[in-house]
């Protein structure tokens, strides 16, 4: 008997342009436009794994191993039926011998090779790998820009991982949220040379999810209005020119300009919504420093580094493969590690960051020198592709249709 199945894999990606703000809250169609790099999933990523059988009695799903309730009317029960009618509309109407997958239930396994409390949001790897996965299970024959309109009914920041590079969430202005997808602005070929260093800040505290702290933004900051008005649609045209002209030193004033603004929006909140902690506003402080010495004429005059956080204390540093190992050297000075850095480039020929070195020029009282742990952890990583389809050999989900 024919066995459905397919696994597939998915990025993280981390905007430079926020998406903060919902105009309708069931769709997901966000308030603004949006604009993220897609981080390389040889690094960081979801692996989904989705079957579908007559045998099966009802759709489930296991999240690293723990089952998930799948609840009615939710977000995943969402992104399984309009796969289903897809998977109808497109490929059963179509071709009669094609096998009624979409009348059968799925059994879908899902796994993340990052930790939870590496304090990364898995959902919109999460959501898109699901998307991917169901795509291949079901042959359907759409490009990413449509998977996006399903997974963004996951989670919103999910769409962007659809696809590889630099990637555009349009707001869109249809009710129906046809025209608010996920498009390309250029492939990870296009600039390969944008590396990102994830900070992960100790945080003990569970804070506000982003869900529901953007839903209080939108009802109370004055401040979100005029951001979504009269700053967002500029930077989305400025940042894509840099983007394509490969100007880092406008990419990183855009991106840092547009994280400060989403954190202002927050405290703009009632009641505020505070993401960042003394740890995060010491690695901006650093960065600054560093980029105000590389903005001397002396020194050539542009900008070596860019900070940007989403909703919580790490720090994602986006910066050119070159200035990675000084950059790295600088925030272990500030940010002693417990734990031997994990190295993928080799930038340290195994000996490890010494910390001590600065750039010539840097004015080291800028941030003090915090206690081991403060920052519990690097990941080096760099601008990479879109979901991937896997082999058999890398099914999560058993003969039996249960987790491995
Ligand atoms: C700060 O996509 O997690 O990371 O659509 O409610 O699931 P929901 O929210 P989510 O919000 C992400 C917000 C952000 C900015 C961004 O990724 O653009």
């Amino acid at each position: 008997m024919a066995v459905f199945t397919a696994t597939t894999s998915a990025p993280v990606n981390i905007a430079c342009i926020k998406y903060w703000g919902k105009r309708d809250t069931k769709l997901i169609l966000p308030t603004n436009s949006s604009l993220s790099v897609t981080l390389d999933q040889d690094h960081l990523r979801s692996t989904t794994t989705s079957r579908a059988d007559p045998a099966f009695e009802k759709d489930r799903l296991w999240l690293n191993g723990v089952e998930e309730d799948i609840k009615s009317g939710g977000r995943m029960a969402t992104c399984i039926s309009e796969m289903k009618r897809m998977r109808k509309e497109l490929v059963e109407d179509k071709d009669a011998s094609a096998a009624p997958l979409s009348k059968y239930f799925v059994h879908i396994a899902s796994y993340n090779n990052f930790p939870t409390a590496a304090g990364l949001a898995s959902s919109a790897s999460g959501f898109a790998a699901l998307t991917a996965s169901l795509a291949a299970l079901y042959a359907l024959p759409s490009p990413p820009t449509t998977l996006s309109l399903i997974a963004r009914q996951g989670s919103g920041s999910a769409c962007r991982s659809l696809l590889g590079g630099f990637v555009a969430w349009n707001a869109g202005e249809l009710p129906s949220g046809l025209d608010s997808n996920a498009v390309q602005v250029a492939p990870e070929t296009h600039w390969p040379d944008i590396h990102a260093l994830i900070c992960v800040v100790n945080d003990a505290k569970k804070g506000t999810s982003s869900t529901s702290g953007m839903q209080r933004t939108v009802e109370t900051s004055a401040l979100l209005q005029h951001r979504i008005k009269h700053c967002v649609p500029q930077r989305m045209a400025d940042i894509s020119a840099a983007i394509l002209a490969r100007d880092f030193d406008r990419f990183a004033e855009i991106t840092m300009a547009d994280s400060n603004q989403f954190h202002a929006v927050c405290l703009d909140t009632a009641p505020p919504i505070f993401y960042m902690n003394d740890v995060s506003r010491a690695i901006i402080a650093v960065i600054e420093e560093y980029n105000r010495v590389a903005l001397l004429p002396e020194n050539g005059g542009k900008r070596k580094a860019a900070y940007t956080y989403d909703a919580g204390p790490n720090a994602v540093i986006y910066a050119p493969a070159a200035n990675m190992k000084e950059i790295i050297s600088m925030i272990v000075r500030y940010f002693p590690q417990q734990d031997p850095f994990k190295d993928p480039f080799s930038l340290f020929g195994g000996a490890g960051p010494s910390s001590g070195a600065l750039v010539s020029g840097f004015n080291e009282n800028v941030a003090k020198v915090w206690e081991a742990g403060a920052v519990k952890g690097l990941i080096h990583t760099r601008v990479g592709g879109g979901p991937r389809v896997l082999g058999s050999e890398e099914s999560l989900l058993g003969d039996n249709g249960l987790p491995l």
